[in-house]
């Protein structure tokens, strides 16, 4: 069994509040917020204010996906703007472990975000320090890219060590995800699928997403 977080990034981001409602339908829980910087990644797309605002709309977990190369500046901002889980990429600071505690003492669930390339190995002697780990299954960046079937290996990988741990850190997925391979990422061990393009590309976004929950509950 896994949740769906239907990612607003594909929406029409001159409507957030009209894409929040469409897809706040039963089975999402979790919505998943892509923060980018135009520096660990080339776009911008919006930030901690914007979170405050869909805060004030919305009872469901907000998931901050921060793709930004100084994570130490942007935490307090968005754990003040309402966000309930922060994650951040591995690859964007020296002080990992300094961020998580961070986090924490913010009163945010705190989520490691790893792109394709990046080892698991990364995470090893702060597992217990995680809330939930975010394999990236495309190079972050962008919505409506090719899933890399190489995470799937890495799910596998990161699912054995969790429960070999005896830890409750969630796995989710990111990118490249639709009606098509949902299954085959859930069934590697996968807690949280986030989806962004196949539900706001498709003709009924709130449709789609309920679907979607349906099949990975
Ligand atoms: C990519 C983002 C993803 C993206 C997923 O950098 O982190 O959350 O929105 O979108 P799709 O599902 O279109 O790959
Ligand atoms: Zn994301």
């Amino acid at each position: 069994m896994a949740i769906l977080a239907p990612s607003l990034l594909s929406a029409d981001l001159s409507n957030l509040a009209g894409a929040l409602k469409e897809v706040s339908v039963e089975g999402v829980e979790m919505i998943h917020l892509d923060i980018m910087d135009g520096h660990f990644v080339p776009e911008i797309t919006f930030g901690s204010s914007t979170v405050y605002w869909l805060r004030q709309k919305t009872k469901l977990e907000l998931d901050c996906h921060l793709m930004v190369a100084n994570p130490e500046e942007q935490i307090p901002l968005f754990a003040k703007a309402g966000a309930d889980w922060i994650t951040i990429h591995a690859e964007c600071t020296y002080h990992l472990h300094r961020m998580l505690n961070y986090i924490h003492e913010l009163g945010c669930k705190a989520g490691v975000s790893l792109n394709p390339a990046t080892p698991l190995t990364n995470l090893a002697h702060i597992l217990s320090d995680i809330d939930l780990v975010l394999l990236m299954s495309v190079n972050p960046g962008y919505g409506g890219q090719k899933f890399i079937p190489s995470v799937l290996p890495k799910v596998v990988k990161m699912r054995e060590t969790i429960e070999a741990a005896g830890l409750d850190t969630k796995i989710q997925v990111d990118g490249g995800i639709d009606p098509a391979n949902i299954r085959e990422v859930v069934n590697a061990g996968t807690d949280i699928v986030v989806v962004g393009s196949a539900i706001f590309k498709s003709p009924d976004a709130g449709s789609t997403a309920a679907d979607l929950a349906k099949i990975i509950q």
